[in-house]
């Protein structure tokens, strides 16, 4: 066939990625994509100069990216992407922690801690120390002894330790004890922008759209028979609850950060004005018969 119009091109395409294609879910994800993007250049009466504008601000975002910075998944967050697929598969069970963007921060080979382990070490700059606390357990409440906890935050600038030259900051990997319990000490998190020295942020402030983001700190919950949890823990009266530039924030993934007391800093050597933190996440068992279960992060490579 060939002479193809705006009328029968996008039936073309399809049929041929149709025919190609021999794994059906590839099959399906690639004909929706051509329906969809065939049917916005029509909508949209999309020109060549736009789209090589498209082109050129793709290109911009791939080149942006190395082992640190990951300006495809701050794409992503800014246009809602990232949500709406956390949205689509992370229909939570009742009672178990809910899921939120991973973000580009994740890195792998943070440092292990037990128990009580100090996350401040190393920290190039000082916050408020806070003492973090909670159990994890299963929705029905049985505790998950030696759950995993991968814990991630900006430093007290809002930056992270990977925007800079520096050694890993504020981040590790937390094991529950023998009763599910976790521990740790780290500084209070304190709201941030979102990186704006890139195409996204040109994307952001061109759509006159919002680049903070609320005070939190990251987790991602892991135990064997029990779904991972990629999740953060915002901070009550932040003043972008309600204005997340990447659409994150869950009411249930709010918590106050409340004073420690001089006597329990002293038993938990803590700084005598320190913050306490008190959170507990709850993972769904695995689904049984489940058949692709979603790759875990903990060996997945969002920056290597
Ligand atoms: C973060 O929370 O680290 C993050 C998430 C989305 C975009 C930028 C940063
Ligand atoms: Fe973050």
């Amino acid at each position: 066939m060939r002479q193809f119009t705006e009328d029968n091109l996008t039936e073309e395409v399809v049929a041929r990625f149709k025919k190609g294609a021999k794994d059906a879910r590839f099959r399906e994800l690639m004909v929706g994509l051509v329906k969809h993007l065939h049917a916005y250049a029509k909508e949209v009466k999309l020109t060549e100069e736009e789209w090589f504008e498209a082109i050129k601000f793709l290109t911009a975002v791939g080149q942006k990216c190395d082992g640190k910075r990951q300006e495809f998944i701050l794409l992503s967050d800014v246009l809602g992407l990232s949500m709406m697929t956390v949205a689509i598969n992370h229909k939570t069970e009742p009672g178990a922690t809910e899921a939120t963007v991973l973000g580009p921060f994740f890195a792998h080979g943070a440092k292990e801690f037990g128990y009580g382990g100090d996350l401040r070490e190393g920290a190039t700059m000082k916050g408020e120390d806070v003492w973090v606390h909670g159990r994890v357990t299963s929705t029905d409440g049985k505790p998950i002894p030696g759950a995993a906890l991968d814990i991630w935050q900006a430093k007290a600038d809002g930056i992270y330790d990977l925007q800079t030259e520096g050694e890993f900051e504020l981040r590790g990997r937390v094991k529950a004890n023998d009763k599910g319990e976790y521990a740790f000490k780290s500084y209070k998190p304190k709201f941030y922008s979102i990186p704006m020295d890139g195409p996204v942020g040109e994307l952001v402030r061109a759509t006159g759209n919002r680049h903070m983001r609320p005070a939190h700190m990251h987790a991602i919950v892991s135990a064997p028979g029990y779904q991972q949890v990629i999740t953060h823990v915002f901070v009550e009266g932040d003043p972008y609850l309600d204005g997340d530039a990447v659409f994150a924030v869950k009411d249930s993934l709010v918590a106050s950060y409340e004073k420690l007391g001089a006597a329990e800093a002293k038993r938990l050597g803590m700084p005598e004005k320190s913050l306490k933190l008190e959170f507990d996440f709850k993972l769904s068992p695995q689904r049984a018969g489940a058949k692709k279960a979603r790759k875990k992060i903990a060996a997945s490579d969002a920056v290597a």
